[in-house]
């Protein structure tokens, strides 16, 4: 039995496993029912036993599986340990002292000895992998049931694909977790974005002109991709996470037409080559900011040989709008690499990334300050630290404050803290995925240092629907307005308005009304809800850049919309990633999935 059947064996007897009989649709059908069920109370992992292609009349031999990292609980099931634990271990190391006494040995060795578990193992065996292998014209992607997640994506993409590759002198390697977009039965498109490891060895390659390997693994043992997926630093293989987690060396075998080593027990791995010079158009994709990414040149992996287990399994994943799998796979990644951060930020306590923040959109951060500035030091080092310093919003409070994950609390004592003198907007490196600022890669960024004493409360508080009178006076196209948190210094004021004008002309008219306005949102016609602030936020964080759209005077704005040329914005907005509605109410009726009218609404699934 294979790696990932014989946990798949376990987690039906541990009643986490649902599994789906029914002939669905690779196109739309299977990602949509694992998009619902992450949005459920208790989301499970999800077996398809018979994916097909309805438009071009096919049945798929392979399962599918989704939402492996289904919920907290089977997260740590997976790890085989609580992610704090993992991250108290490291922390241990980090603070390895010469022992003393005899105890203290034992004590040290045997962690030594645990770190004998770390460095992958070669092997030169064929891996189980390599059962059975298609090489030239029948190493063909079809045979893969890959999946079209969203309406408007560029094709099918390969989601949960673990990507090796090796430094052009061979002497690194890396893991790396990219979607991949299938052009042909030959072809795929490689999103490694220009921030990550591999596009750095593929500008070596680029370079000496040369071919460049790849393999990418699908399944086996799910802690391979969460790996692919975690920030280690340039150079360090993830498959030494892997063992340094499993307490197991990765066992690794070489592909069989190129010199990449993957995991021996992967389902599926397919080997190819990329040549430099040929670039090609990738996406649009819906991605897990909830928006679609515009198209972009990325480059492309000719196959040269596909090689499967005996009863290889399918492993795919869905992005989108929050909550989804990622969720919990970025909780571990959060936990385990706290201590590495502590590194360079010792006085940090504790940090946290919002599932509604999308990671890089929102953090927040519990330190011990020590002097003035202590908040903007650790900002700047956020920002200055590898994936760290994709991070757009920065949030900081004292150790007192309440816990990082108790939003309202949280919310209430740093709005107690908000003045304008605690807020940092600066500039930095932007995630590849950003849409907000006016070009790509770099953009604004906020710092929040809410570790000060509490303000006085000087807001004049009236109703909702008083100051939506009153401003409805004052600007136009005002479609609702609602207020949050009246009981703090800053009240949050959410203006919804159909946008004829930048909203940034809007904060000066409404200065009138200064004496009852701290934090004013403008959010505009599409898509929004005044009374979702799950979902305002994430809209929120996605859609600012710090330096263009937030204002501290008369009061603090944020200006939420959608940007275009009234605000001088000139890249092409992109959609939101939506359900379509039709392929969910037919998954409905046949009784596939179970969402209520209200959880469609509340996550705004269309
Ligand atoms: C579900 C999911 C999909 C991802 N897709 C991509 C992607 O298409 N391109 C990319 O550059 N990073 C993507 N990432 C993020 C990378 O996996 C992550 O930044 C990783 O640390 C990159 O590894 P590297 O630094 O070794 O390149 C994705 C992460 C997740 C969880």
């Amino acid at each position: 039995m294979s790696t990932l059947q014989s946990l798949l064996e376990e987690l039906k007897k541990r009643d986490w496993l649902k599994i789906i009989d029914e002939p669905l649709d690779v196109f739309l059908e299977i990602p949509h029912v694992a998009y619902v069920e992450a949005k459920l109370a208790s989301p499970k992992v999800l077996l398809f036993t018979h994916p097909i292609d309805q438009k071009n009349g096919k049945v798929y031999e392979m399962p599918v599986l989704m939402n492996m990292f289904a919920n907290f609980e089977i997260t740590e099931w997976i790890f085989g340990n609580h992610p704090d634990a993992i991250a108290n271990e490291i922390r241990t190391l980090l603070h390895m002292k010469p022992p003393e006494g005899f105890m203290g040995k034992m004590s040290m060795l045997s962690q030594l000895f645990d770190l004998k578990n770390v460095p992958p193992k070669r092997s030169k065996k064929r891996g189980e992998c390599q059962s059975i292998i298609y090489e030239g014209a029948n190493a063909s992607l079809e045979r893969l049931p890959i999946l079209t997640t969203w309406s408007e994506d560029g094709g099918p993409f390969i989601t949960m694909g673990q990507v090796y590759t090796q430094s052009l002198d061979g002497k690194m390697q890396n893991l790396g977790m990219y979607r991949l977009q299938k052009y042909d039965e030959h072809h795929l498109g490689l999103h490694w974005q220009i921030h990550k490891d591999s596009s750095c060895f593929f500008d070596q390659y680029r370079e000496a002109g040369k071919k460049m390997p790849v393999s990418i693994a699908i399944g086996g043992h799910p802690l391979y991709i969460w790996c692919g997926q975690a920030p280690m630093p340039y150079g360090m293989f993830e498959l030494m996470l892997y063992g340094f987690v499993r307490k197991q060396n990765a066992k690794i075998v070489k592909s069989i037409t190129n010199d990449i080593y993957i995991p021996h027990d992967v389902d599926i791995v397919i080997e190819g080559f990329v040549d430099p010079s040929n670039l090609r158009i990738e996406g649009p994709f819906g991605d897990h900011t909830g928006y679609y990414t515009p198209q972009e040149l990325y480059p492309v992996l000719e196959i040269s040989a596909i090689t499967t287990g005996k009863s290889p399994i399918y492993q795919a994943t869905v992005v989108g709008k929050p909550p989804l799998e990622d969720k919990y796979m970025g909780w571990a990644t959060e936990r385990i690499f706290l201590p590495l951060l502590q590194t360079t930020a010792p006085d940090l306590i504790d940090y946290h990334m919002p599932e509604n923040g999308v990671f890089h959109n929102l953090i927040l951060a519990k330190l011990k300050t020590r002097f003035k500035g202590h908040a903007q030091q650790i900002m700047h080092a956020f920002w200055g630290v590898g994936q760290m310093s994709f991070v757009k919003h920065a949030l900081f409070v004292e150790e007192d404050a309440p816990a990082l994950t108790d939003y309202w609390a949280l919310t209430e004592h740093i709005l107690n803290r908000l003045s304008t003198s605690s807020i940092l907007i600066t500039s930095g490196i932007i995630d590849a995925l950003d849409h907000s600022s006016y070009e790509t890669l770099v953009g604004g960024k906020l710092g929040v240092d809410a570790t000060g004493e509490i303000k006085p409360k000087t807001c004049e508080v009236v109703s909702d629907e008083v100051l939506y009178e009153r401003a409805s006076a004052l600007i136009p196209n005002i479609i609702a307005l609602k207020q949050y948190m009246t009981h703090t210094a800053n009240p949050i004021t959410v203006i919804q308005y159909t946008k004829t004008t930048s909203a940034r002309t809007l904060f000066d008219a409404l200065s009138p009304l200064k004496n009852h306005l701290r934090v004013v949102v403008f959010v505009d016609e599409h898509n929004n809800d005044v009374e979702n602030p799950y979902m305002l936020v994430w809209r929120t964080v996605n859609n600012i850049d710090a330096q263009r759209d937030i204002w501290l005077h008369p009061f603090i704005g944020i200006d939420a919309t959608t940007k275009n040329t009234l605000d001088g914005y000139t890249r092409e907005w992109p959609k939101d990633v939506d359900c379509d509605p039709k392929v969910i109410e037919d998954l409905r009726k046949r009784s596939i999935i179970d969402i209520s009218d209200e959880e469609i609404e509340k996550y705004q699934l269309y």
